[in-house]
């Protein structure tokens, strides 16, 4: 592409991934989360091309780069364009004041690994597009038209925790997010002498996105269910265990389980934040070793991989919990790691994964980071 000669960026904006400790898919039923942000990410760079409405974007990490006009937004064919557009296309509902502009982006986030790379490709652009077009969007706002895009122009119907953990987040800390209210703390995570090791199963098996809106869907139809004994309901986040056996007879077994799922791991979001707040660190490798048991057996959103190297880890006595994290289906799992034990967890598990699927694991530690920010 042509304008790549030359280039000289006038900001760059550093875009991260993140880690969900605790609270897989209660995003989207209205309940609590708990991720943060990490040291990966993508970067942006940004010029201003003096044009009305002419626009390049290109990806150093994968050497493609597309063309488009702000005047002709719509979807295209090429799956990691739609993450661009549909921003695009989510800002010029808000304002006008968007004009021709160059980027450069370049990514050490692995994509399909659990990570949210997406997130911070929708929410790296935005953020980047509001400082140089000065728009005045606010964090939530980016966050929330970041979210939209993706349900409207990638077709996931994502909830707001991956967007919001992208922009939001503190080094050192996790975010307490109530995905209802969008109420949210900072919670101090310090995990000494253990570290968060993040073992890359390599596998993203391409169900993830129709499976995950079949889930959606399965929590819709059990708060249905359960909204004629309690019609105050009105999603997972307003259940308990009680109301919901109350209604098991009148749900699917899979509806009952989906919805199990939600009810304990919501509850298992708030007993993470006290197991961290009393630095009880066993606690926190139990809650994650629970979480995986109902993501694989009552959410089914695990996958052989995932579930191999959860039970792998829990032969290694100084490994104190494990569980896959993100929306499912592979990516990585977390695992709570002795910090003199690293290194041999790391190649004992890369050789016993390598053995039985052929797949060469890729393991890192992440730490938390803080949210996208101006470099
Ligand atoms: C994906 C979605 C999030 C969330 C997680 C599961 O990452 O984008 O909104 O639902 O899955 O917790």
């Amino acid at each position: 592409m042509q304008f790549l000669e030359n280039f000289k960026p006038e900001l760059v904006i550093s875009s991260p991934g993140r880690i969900n400790l605790i609270g897989e898919h209660t995003d989207y039923n209205m309940g609590y989360v708990l991720p943060t942000a990490i040291e990966k990410n993508i970067t942006f760079s940004f010029k201003k091309n003096g044009s009305e409405n002419q626009c390049h974007v290109y990806s150093k990490t994968y050497d493609t780069g597309f063309e488009l006009n702000l005047d002709k937004i719509a979807v295209s064919k090429v799956e990691w364009e739609n993450y661009i557009l549909g921003v695009l296309n989510e800002i010029s509902k808000r304002t006008d004041k968007v004009r021709g502009f160059d980027c450069i982006v370049e990514s050490n986030l692995p994509t399909g690994s659990g990570l949210s790379s997406s997130a911070a490709l929708e929410c790296g652009l935005a953020f980047g597009l509001n400082e140089i077009f000065d728009l005045g969007l606010s964090k939530i706002e980016m966050v929330q038209l970041s979210q939209t895009a993706e349900h409207t122009y990638v077709g996931t119907q994502c909830g707001i925790m991956d967007q919001f953990a992208s922009v939001m987040s503190e080094a050192g800390n996790v975010i307490l997010l109530d995905c209802r209210s969008l109420e949210y703390k900072h919670i101090p995570i310090d995990l000494h002498p253990y570290k968060i090791i993040l073992l890359n199963t390599k596998v993203s098996h391409n169900l993830a996105s129709s499976e995950y809106n079949t889930r959606k869907q399965e929590c819709e139809q059990g708060v249905a269910i359960i909204q004629k004994k309690y019609p105050n309901v009105k999603s997972l986040r307003d259940v308990d265990e009680e109301m919901l056996l109350a209604s098991k007879e009148d749900m699917s077994p899979t509806v009952y389980n989906r919805c199990s799922f939600i009810v304990k791991e919501n509850d298992r979001v708030l007993e993470m934040v006290d197991a961290l707040k009393q630095n009880n660190l066993k606690e926190v490798g139990q809650i994650l070793y629970k979480a995986h048991d109902g993501i694989s057996k009552e959410y089914e959103v695990s996958c052989p991989e995932s579930d191999f190297l959860v039970d792998f880890s829990k032969d290694n006595a100084q490994v104190l919990g494990a569980r896959q994290t993100g929306g499912g289906f592979g990516g990585c799992t977390l695992n709570i790691v002795h910090e003199s034990a690293v290194g041999d967890f790391v190649s004992a598990a890369t050789k016993a994964y390598k053995d039985k699927f052929d797949i060469t694991l890729e393991a890192f530690e992440v730490r938390p980071s803080g949210g996208t920010s101006i470099i």
